[in-house]
């Protein structure tokens, strides 16, 4: 492959692969026949799958898994969850099953303020750009009212702009940050409309100031974005039970079982190299519930870990305690979220694990995807303490080995049964096939 491809958008789905073919495989049949052995045979789902993305040449299948006997705020749900990693799935309907008979999940959205900026430089006195800021500010909000008239309607719309001075980290530097309410909207489009319109409004007004003389009305856009920090987008969720009702446990008595995972809650609160996986497991659930409903899980994942490091020290997102004999375990984090817009009518699963959830707006779909995630931190932490992780995750693990080395149904049985009592190894699954 020597040439850059000038075009390549343009060619038909057949041509792309073939081009594909042509500079980047060597068996020429096996790779379209895989490709397409993935398309939909029904054209229009094919085509609206298409429209999703560019340049698209199949479709990349993730299994969609349900969760069910989650209580939470004294209603039941099924959860749709769309994750690759085995276990996940499992993990959150044994945390749903322990919870249901303990009282549930409890959850509250403490706010839902999303946040937008236009960050330009301006090389006159800060005072200057404050005052034309006030000056002008109504002025600014109202020539974005076609775009937020009707989230206006439903409560939403920008909701504050201020002017920041930011030139002690950049020479000239300033921000309008904007507050947004997006109703149930993500509202990265919505924000971002707005933004672009303030920022060329407000260089028309600038031009047109009599205060600020030429060399301050050179003021420089530099970009206008939302961001997908959201510190105050904030949802709790929490289990809590009287300890003795924990177990029972095989090998431990309730009040161990309590004083470990307490102890793993301090050491991801104070180790980073722990805190990460153990956020990392708590997104597990969130991100897998993120997918299942159309929405942006780079976006929610970014915000997270931003947030679990607002100390300044990379930290655990969830909490522990006891209190009065009861065993109290919480999560609080940032989750902007949306169930209208984006992909939530155009993509079918989206809206069926939406139906599925029985069309929750933000606000309860953020305390739902809470809920995943704190179900899913303890199920981890549960096994992490008592039987260790790899038992059910190598249970899983070694159905994946079985289909890798191509065991028949016969031996998938008998591997399940031998492995029961067995550790997991690739080289041992070799093993078993070998004498089975
Ligand atoms: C694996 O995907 C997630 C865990 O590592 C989380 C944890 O350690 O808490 C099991």
């Amino acid at each position: 492959m020597n040439n850059i491809i000038n075009g390549f958008s343009k060619l038909t789905k057949e041509k792309k692969i073939d081009w594909l073919i042509k500079n980047h495989f060597n068996s020429k049949n096996d790779v379209k026949k895989l490709l397409k052995s993935y398309w939909n045979s029904k054209k229009n789902v094919q085509k609206n799958h298409d429209e999703f993305a560019e340049n698209t040449i199949s479709n990349f299948y993730y299994p969609l898994g349900v969760a069910p006997n989650f209580l939470i705020n004294n209603k039941i749900f099924t959860l749709p969850m769309v994750t690759e990693e085995s276990s996940v799935v499992a993990a959150a309907c044994k945390s749903a099953k322990f919870w249901f008979s303990r009282g549930g999940f409890k959850t509250k959205v403490l706010n839902t303020e999303k946040v937008g900026q236009i960050h330009f430089l301006f090389s006159g006195k800060s005072t200057k750009i404050k005052k034309f800021f006030h000056k002008n500010k109504s002025k600014l909000v109202n020539s974005i009212y076609e775009l937020t008239k009707n989230m206006n309607k439903r409560g939403g719309g920008l909701k504050d702009l201020e002017i920041l001075n930011k030139t002690n980290l950049i020479k000239n530097y300033y921000q309008l940050k904007g507050t947004f309410e997006t109703d149930n909207a993500m509202g990265a489009n919505f924000i971002n409309s707005c933004l672009e319109k303030l920022a060329e409004s407000f260089k028309i007004l600038i031009k047109d100031d009599n205060e600020l003389d030429s060399n301050e009305k050179n003021i420089e856009i530099i970009m206008s974005i939302l961001s997908n920090y959201t510190p105050n987008c904030i949802v709790k969720a929490k289990v809590s039970c009287p300890i003795n009702k924990l177990g029972p446990f095989k090998n431990m008595k309730e009040e161990e079982f309590a004083k470990k995972f307490l102890i793993a809650i301090k050491i991801a609160k104070t180790d980073e190299y722990r805190a990460v996986t153990h956020n990392k497991g708590i997104m597990n659930g969130i991100d897998a519930i993120a997918m299942a409903t159309g929405n942006d899980f780079r976006a929610i994942e970014a915000c997270v870990h931003a947030y679990a490091c607002r100390s300044g020290k990379y930290s655990s997102l969830s909490n522990a305690f006891i209190k009065n004999k009861n065993f109290i375990f919480e999560i609080e984090l940032p989750l902007s979220m949306g169930t209208v817009g984006g992909l939530t009518k155009l993509h079918p699963i989206v809206n069926w694990s939406l139906e599925l959830l029985n069309f929750p707006d933000s606000k309860s779909l953020m305390e739902i995807t809470a809920v995943a995630g704190l179900a899913q931190n303890f199920a981890a932490i549960k096994s992490l303490i008592t039987s260790g992780i790899q038992k059910g995750h190598m249970k899983m693990h070694l159905l994946n080995i079985l289909k890798q080395k191509g065991a028949s149904e016969n031996q998938k049985i008998k591997a399940i049964n031998f492995f029961k009592k067995n550790i997991v190894s690739v080289s041992a699954v070799e093993d078993f096939l070998k004498n089975s």
